[in-house]
């Protein structure tokens, strides 16, 4: 049995969570939650946005799965999830995207893995505003070992499961300091792995390439705010926010969580598609080693997908989140 520490989260997060544990009781994986939040819900109830509690469970059973947390604009706490990725260093954060039958897009054969630094870069937190002048300074933060930890996890992966290629996404034609550090990083890691093709593209050419012949790309790496875009926009292109998944995965510590935020638009009305989140949950069963699990899952999930009405409204479909959990149940 594993022990995993539980993080609803806020907005779609209790109803997407629920959802994926329902579907986990039904297959019997063995897996015993450890629920904790975090978050404005908890601060209200307990004055505390992380409690000590989570934190003790997580360096405890080191693997979680969590829910979307909001975080406002401006103003106001620090963002939940880049305080846990900085704080366990989280520096890998695991993107894929597939196009899956029944899920309508435009695309057909993509299949890619964005590796994004998740702890340095402009998210590191470092900013300083000069009241008087008006002047704000955000500093990106780039390290010479945070740059050589992201590329080499990338070519690992690939060598791994049996991927072709790596390509960088960088800015190092402007951002001549920042940028060489993670292209010199990317060719130290590329000559360890010399089976794997390795390319780089400056991010705004990528971008037009993702979305011109999104099939070209297999393992793609980034820092930290060009990843964060592009796993939307790759998220885009194979069907949209409530499908893809993700894993914030350090060395001896793994998050796992859907790449969409809390949804306020759509929190509490039954509209959330919890694919995206149920993906993480199997990554997570498979970094867990409990692949037949996670493979029994994912075929329930792939025969429901093919059926439109069976599956939530982002996907032509009528069905509330938890039908389309019991739907994909009565198919394990
Ligand atoms: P969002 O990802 O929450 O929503 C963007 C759009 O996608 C919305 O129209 C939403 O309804 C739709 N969407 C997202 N997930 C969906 C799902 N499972 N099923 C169907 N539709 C779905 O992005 P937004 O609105 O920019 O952010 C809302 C809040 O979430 C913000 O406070 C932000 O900081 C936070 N956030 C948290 C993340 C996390 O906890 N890891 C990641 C991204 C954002």
């Amino acid at each position: 049995m594993h022990l995993v520490t539980l993080i609803p989260g806020d907005g779609i997060g209790p109803e997407i969570t629920k959802a994926v544990t329902d579907i986990f009781t039904a297959a019997q994986v063995p897996v015993q939650w450890e629920e904790q939040n975090a978050g404005q819900t908890t601060f209200d109830q307990s004055g505390e946005l992380i409690p000590g509690a989570l934190l003790k469970s997580l360096e405890k059973n080191k693997v979680a799965l969590k829910g979307p947390i909001t975080t406002p604009v401006g103003k106001g706490f620090r963002s939940i999830n880049v305080t846990l990725r900085q704080k366990y260093n989280l520096y890998q954060n695991v993107r894929p995207s597939k196009t899956t039958a029944g899920i309508k897009t435009r695309y057909e054969g993509i299949d890619l893995v964005l590796f994004r630094e998740n702890t340095e870069g402009l998210y590191s937190g470092l900013e300083v505003y000069d009241e008087r002048l008006g002047i704000a300074d955000s500093f990106n933060r780039i390290t010479k070992e945070g740059s050589r930890q992201i590329c080499r996890a990338a070519f690992a992966y690939a060598a791994k499961h049996g991927r072709k290629k790596v390509t960088l996404a960088h800015k190092a034609n402007i951002l001549k300091m920042a940028g060489t550090l993670m292209l010199d990083a990317c060719k130290e890691a590329a000559a360890e792995f010399p089976q794997i093709v390795y390319e780089d593209k400056i991010i705004d050419n990528m971008c037009m390439q993702l979305v011109n012949k999104p099939e070209q790309f297999d393992v793609v790496v980034t820092t930290n705010l060009f990843g964060d875009i592009l796993s939307d926009l790759c998220a885009g292109l194979v069907g949209g926010l409530g499908v893809v998944a993700g894993a914030n995965i350090g060395d001896d510590m793994a998050v796992f969580e859907a790449v969409h935020g809390s949804a306020p638009d759509i929190a509490g009305q039954g509209k959330a598609n919890p694919t995206a989140l149920l993906r993480s949950a199997l990554m997570m069963l498979h970094y867990l080693g409990e692949h037949a699990k996670a493979d029994q899952i994912e075929k329930a999930l792939e025969a429901t997908l093919l059926h439109k009405q069976e599956c939530t409204g982002d996907l032509g479909g009528q069905a509330s989140t938890s039908q389309f959990a019991q739907n994909i149940i009565a198919k394990l």
